[in-house]
């Protein structure tokens, strides 16, 4: 076994050796020769010439050796008091006779269809029978609006749509069918088909001649081959919040995200086939699409599927009673679901009631693993606790701590090492390496290593300007850090208007859109303050238009709803203020850092270019008044 130094540096010194070799672990129509390629934009490519089907990967070829038997889904459920467990046999039965079905509906290889579903294992069975096509899905997190649906239907323009009747809350059932159909109908681009599955709690009005019930269909459809495709066919879309309005549809190549998925799934977790892996996360974010569906089955393991939350299904020992459940060896979460279940369970009473020796380490990502969290949980659960950094972008670990390789002592507040494959630097704004200890932008030398976003869907111009322009040769990751001088990474947090609440990346340019759409707002801006829970939380400050008399709870009232009708309950907009005066630099751009130091109390440097810093204190007061710190 080599040791991460030397596993990283043949990583780097040689890329095509590297990856050619791990792509032998997997099971190939036709395996690659040309590795590491360029495509007609200039952008790194791998297993270009290679054929292949990602479901099959997944599925078929763990049958055809004898796995078949085994549980690929432990569906936990929570919610609805269903637990159910699909051996990988019965895994690919369904997923090849939902793939016949859409078939049937005139699916072909390159066509998307998205799906918009709570954590069901209906949901895993329509992302692999869309690959199991050769088509391209784009699952949509159930907690956002109709409006969203909206635009990643426009942007995608899916064939079908598959969806759910209902999602289900801790404390309510949110029916989904009404939400897609009023994205339906305010989306220009229009599906020929929409698959709902039925759900016991709330049976959804269909519409005649577009909509189609999942079981009806399922009950006469032939099972469907895989198709063939080649390592850089797209297998999925999956949006996320940029800067702007308008969210990015990240592109997930078939061959390069099947290679890292395997082979990160025992370098990074040291997950070994037949074993039981837990991401509680949801599939509509990028660590459902890696951990809970395509890692765990391409790497023969045994993945959870759960539908529920840290804590009030039932209670703070949810995560405990699954991991004691079914035996699971690695969990994964974002920091924000401890924190929820340390201050439901500050003495950890519910912990007390389950055996969890099965679990050997916890793996957390999403949001920065604040050291008080890390602390508490080492100490804990005395097992490894692993700060590991990555993004949609590039679908795995950037950073983290090679588990099943050479695992490194974790420091806290630090993702640890570069992953292989990632040539992580420092830059300073000239573009130029930092030394140790400087804090800088975060950016990825290229070649990017297997699985990361070779385009913004229809729109490379996009992934170039927002990416790869800053710094030729570099991918410019949005991350501030620093390395210290053994090298670790420190991830700092956004350098743009991207903040990060309860593990969910979204956009205050987004909020910010909704808020300026307001009648009586003149001019808004919206930025993330530090909370206790959720990590950050949206802040909206507002002007109102002149001679306007709505009061300051009236409008929050109002806003609130917009943002909530509009981007969904998933952004937690709760508060907005009405100010007289935003701080901005003389070209008018709003100084949202400046003004998140102040609300988070830190220390700021008012900047030169500040037009009227009078209007420092005054917003100082407001968001005093308001429980927000003031500092300086
Ligand atoms: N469908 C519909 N609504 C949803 C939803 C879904 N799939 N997921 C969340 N929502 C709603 C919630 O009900 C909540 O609504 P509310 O404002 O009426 O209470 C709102 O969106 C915010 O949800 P959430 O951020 O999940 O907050 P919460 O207070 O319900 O729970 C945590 C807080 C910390 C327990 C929860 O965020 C959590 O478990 N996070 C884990 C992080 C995670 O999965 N990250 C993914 C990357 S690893
Ligand atoms: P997403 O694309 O939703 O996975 O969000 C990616 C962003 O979340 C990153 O760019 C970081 O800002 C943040 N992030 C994810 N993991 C970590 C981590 N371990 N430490 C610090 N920030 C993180």
């Amino acid at each position: 076994m080599n040791t991460y130094e030397q596993e990283y540096a043949l990583s780097i010194e040689h890329p095509e050796t590297f990856w050619a070799d791990k792509a032998r672990e997997l099971d190939w129509f036709k395996a690659p020769e040309q590795i590491l390629s360029q495509d007609e934009n200039g952008m790194d490519r791998w297993f270009a010439d290679g054929e292949m089907n990602t479901c099959h990967m997944a599925l078929d070829a763990h049958v055809a050796k004898g796995r078949g038997s085994q549980v690929a889904v432990f569906y936990d459920s929570p919610v609805t008091g269903i637990k159910q467990q699909l051996t990988y046999d019965e895994l690919l039965s369904q997923v090849s006779l939902f793939a016949g079905a859409l078939q049937e509906q005139g699916v072909v290889k390159g066509d998307r269809v998205l799906i918009y579903m709570p954590m069901i294992p209906q949901a895993m069975i329509a992302m692999l029978a869309t690959a199991r096509l050769g088509a391209i899905h784009s699952v949509v997190f159930g907690g956002f609006a109709a409006n969203e649906l909206a635009v990643r239907i426009d942007d995608a323009q899916p064939k079908v749509v598959v969806s759910a009747s209902c999602g289900i809350e801790v404390d309510r059932v949110i029916p989904y069918k009404p939400l897609l159909d009023d994205a339906v109908d305010m989306a220009e681009h229009k599906p020929e088909r929409c698959v709902i599955f039925q759900r016991e709690q709330v049976t959804a009005a269909m519409q005649a001649g577009r909509d189609l019930d999942w079981s009806q269909l399922v009950a006469t459809a032939q099972p469907a081959d895989c198709v063939t495709v080649n390592g850089t066919d797209p297998l999925y879309i999956l949006y996320t919040s940029g800067t702007t309005g308008k969210p990015k549809g990240v592109v997930r190549d078939n061959g390069g995200h099947a290679v890292a998925m395997k082979y990160s799934m025992k370098a990074v977790y040291d997950m070994d086939p037949g074993e039981v892996f837990w991401a509680a996360s949801d599939v509509g974010w990028v660590v459902g699409h890696s951990y809970i569906v395509y890692a765990p089955l391409l790497a023969g393991l045994s993945t959870v599927l759960y539908e529920g939350k840290p804590v009030n299904t039932p209670d703070a020992g949810a995560f405990w009673r699954v991991v004691n459940e079914y035996g699971v060896k690695a969990l994964f979460s974002a920091p924000t679901a401890f924190r929820a279940i340390r201050k439901a369970d500050p003495n950890s009473e519910y912990l007390k009631k389950y055996d969890l020796s099965c679990l050997k380490t916890v793996f957390l990502a999403g949001e920065r693993l604040d050291p008080p969290t890390y602390e508490w949980l080492k100490e804990l659960l005395s097992v490894p606790v692993v700060d590991h950094w990555w993004q949609t972008e590039t679908g795995w670990a950037i950073c983290g701590n090679l588990m099943g390789i050479d695992p490194k002592p974790c420091k806290a507040g630090s993702s640890t090492l570069p992953s292989p494959g990632f040539n992580v630097q420092i830059l300073d704004e000239a573009g130029t390496p930092l030394g140790p200890n400087e804090q800088g932008s975060v950016a990825i030398k290229r070649p990017l290593p297997p699985s990361c976003l070779p385009t913004i869907w229809g729109n490379f111009e996009r992934f170039q300007n927002g990416y790869l322009s800053t710094f030729d040769g570099y991918y410019v990751s949005g991350d501030g850090g620093y390395r210290d001088e053994d090298g670790y990474v420190f991830i700092m947090g956004r350098t743009d208007d991207v903040i990060n609440v309860a593990g969910h990346r979204l956009s205050t340019g987004e909020m910010e859109e909704v808020l300026a759409a307001h009648p009586a707002v003149a001019e808004c801006t919206v930025i993330g303050v530090a909370d206790e829970l959720k990590g950050q939380l949206p802040l909206g400050l507002v002007i109102l238009k002149d001679g306007e008399t709505m009061s300051e709870d009236e409008l929050q009232a109002e806003l609130v709803e917009r943002v909530r009708n509009q981007i969904g309950a998933v952004a937690s907009f709760k508060k907005a203020l009405v100010v007289e005066r935003l701080p901005k630099t003389r070209s008018g751009k709003i100084l949202r850092k400046l003004l998140r130091q102040i609300a988070d109390g830190e220390t700021y440097n008012v900047p030169s270019t500040i037009d009227d810093p009078a209007s420092l204190p005054e917003i100082a007061d407001v968001l005093a008044l308001h429980g927000y710190k003031k500092a300086n």
